[in-house]
């Protein structure tokens, strides 16, 4: 659970400490590893991700847990007017993205999704790519993007969905040894990608993540899943003009 210190901040804990090492040490495999285990759709979802939240020129976009920076750079691709910044808390991670092509014109910034340091209002669109597994309060952290956004803004999430229905068995037992034998083959580090088998195998149906986003304030919430199911799109859209 999270950790909300009197200036109503959040404290990092220990789950959130142990993400963090994870994704610091996996940063080198991470591109690779991604594309292998969602058979190259990784970048086709960050495309529709990008599209979704439709920033128009001179529009002001946050991408959070920006990670290798890819939906980041496919939305500056898509409109190379729009002001984007980039946050993570893993500065392996933003290190990376920085040296990617297209990467100058985003700013990358270091900021823990549970506390942004951004004014009231200050984006037109919020998107993030696999955060919501890795934090410690869900609840908190779509409550800071409604904050951050502005009347009418648009949050557009790529999560994971725990497997279901008549796949749900052969899915997780692909998951259970697909994952961690890609960590210990390609990444050298069985023990993160069994973290990121389990936090995938164990987060929220994707209609229980509609319903946080309805219950902190978003409307026209929506999802769409991919692959089997195990992924899926969702989005939302805060009140306003
Ligand atoms: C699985 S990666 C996803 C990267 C990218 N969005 C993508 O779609 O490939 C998850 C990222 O979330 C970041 N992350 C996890 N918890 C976070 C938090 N509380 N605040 C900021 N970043 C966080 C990790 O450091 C990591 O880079």
């Amino acid at each position: 659970m999270s950790s909300v210190n009197k200036n109503g901040k959040h404290s990092m804990t220990e789950r959130d400490t142990k993400v963090q090492g994870i994704f610091d040490r996996i940063t080198d495999s991470y591109d690779r590893i991604n594309t292998l285990m969602t058979l190259g759709r990784h970048a086709q979802w960050c495309r529709e991700v990008a599209r979704r939240a439709s920033v128009m020129p001179g529009g002001r976009l946050l991408d959070i847990a920006t990670g290798t920076g890819e939906i980041a750079l496919a939305a500056r691709r898509r409109e190379p007017r729009a002001e984007i910044t980039a946050v993570d808390f893993s500065e392996n991670m933003l290190e990376r993205a920085r040296t990617k092509p297209g990467a100058d014109g985003i700013a990358w910034e270091f900021a823990d999704a549970h506390s942004l340091e951004y004014a009231d209002e200050s984006f037109d669109a919020v998107t993030h790519g696999y955060l919501l597994r890795n934090v410690s309060d869900v609840p908190r952290v779509l409550s800071e993007q409604f904050r951050v956004l502005s009347p009418g803004g648009r949050v557009v999430v790529l999560e994971t969905a725990p497997p279901r229905g008549l796949l749900k068995l052969a899915v997780t037992a692909g998951m259970r040894i697909v994952l961690p034998l890609l960590g210990r083959v390609v990444a050298k580090d069985k023990d993160a990608y069994s973290y990121l088998e389990s936090s995938t195998l164990g987060f929220m149906q994707p209609a229980q993540v509609a319903q946080l986003m309805r219950e902190v304030g978003f409307t026209d919430v929506d999802f769409e899943t991919k692959y089997l199911g195990t992924n899926v799109i969702l989005w939302g859209r805060k009140p306003g003009p």
